[in-house]
């Protein structure tokens, strides 16, 4: 039997649709949101992340300001900008598009965001506040990820979840997110030993890996759920086309739900970068 793709696109699309009359209504208080992206560098895949986040806000009526440096650029310049954001009435999100260029203290960055306008929940103050189960901001690809499990009608608790990839970005939120709603998690990594003995348990898998078809039919539980978090360029030969982490033809026939690439978790991510910062900007028009 062959599993049920999650459509990420039409999920995204509704809830899109969802948060335009929230924008309005406080823009009609005048408090519209506001998000300010900062790309360092000229890494190709973050310029295209970038664009596709502006351009996100401005279909559902946010306003967002992007802010390009070179990759050479000083740290205390970007740190300067940070704190002139953080005093911005008109910004109610703040990203820093990771990775950093090499001569950045990558912490200290999202560090200088105010705790209160961090929309991806990486500053240290949100993160713990999700490993306490009181989020502030949930960051943005796994919040994503709970948002399409609920929307399927799959709930965590008590269910083995394992996660694949212990990255601050995705695998470890992904891990206390899955916690936090009741699963028992595994996280494994490039150190995991025997990684198909733990992933066969999974009832719902999620795949943080960055390697394209890395998870094959054979890991997979007969009846999982199957997040697939990878987006892999193929090299040339192989058509240059996007690709996920899992092998989609092979798993879709062993899995009960499978998230596509593209199409699945990545239109998710942006979505609920836009759901943080219209969040931020109702608490602050609440105070
Ligand atoms: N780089 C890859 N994913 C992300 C993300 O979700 N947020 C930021 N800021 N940078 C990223």
């Amino acid at each position: 039997m062959s599993a049920h793709a999650i459509d990420g696109k039409t999920l995204a699309e509704g809830l899109r649709a969802s948060f335009k009359a929230r924008v309005a209504a406080l823009a009609a208080r005048g408090r519209r949101p506001g998000l300010a992206v900062i790309l360092v560098g000229e890494d190709p895949a973050s310029q295209v992340y970038v664009r596709n986040k502006v351009a996100a806000c401005e279909a559902v009526g946010l306003f967002s300001e992007k802010i390009v440096y070179p990759a050479d650029v000083e740290p205390a310049t970007v740190l300067a900008r940070i704190a002139d954001l953080n005093a911005d009435p008109k910004i109610h999100g703040i990203l820093v598009q990771l990775p950093l260029p090499r001569h950045f203290d990558e912490k200290a960055v999202l560090e200088a965001i105010a705790p209160e306008k961090d929309v991806d929940g990486f500053h240290a103050e949100n993160v713990g506040a999700l490993a306490q189960g009181n989020p502030r901001f949930i960051p943005c690809t796994p919040y994503g990820v709970m948002k399409m499990l609920e929307a399927n009608g799959v709930d965590p608790a008590g269910k083995e979840a394992v996660v694949i990839g212990r990255s601050n970005i995705v695998g470890k939120p992904m891990a206390l997110l899955l916690i936090n709603a009741g699963a028992t998690v595994t996280v494994c990594h490039s150190r995991t030993r025997e990684l198909a003995a733990h992933t066969r348990r999974a009832d719902i898998l999620v795949a943080a890996v960055g390697k394209p078809r890395f998870v094959t039919a054979g890991m997979v539980k007969p009846g999982a759920v199957v997040i697939d978090v990878g987006i892999n360029r193929l090299p040339p030969e192989e058509g240059g086309k996007l690709c996920g982490d899992v092998d989609f033809a092979g798993v879709r026939e062993v899995a009960s739900l499978i998230t596509p690439v593209p199409g699945g978790v990545g239109p998710m991510t942006i979505t609920m970068l836009l759901a943080n910062t219209v969040e931020a900007a109702e608490r602050e028009a609440g105070r």
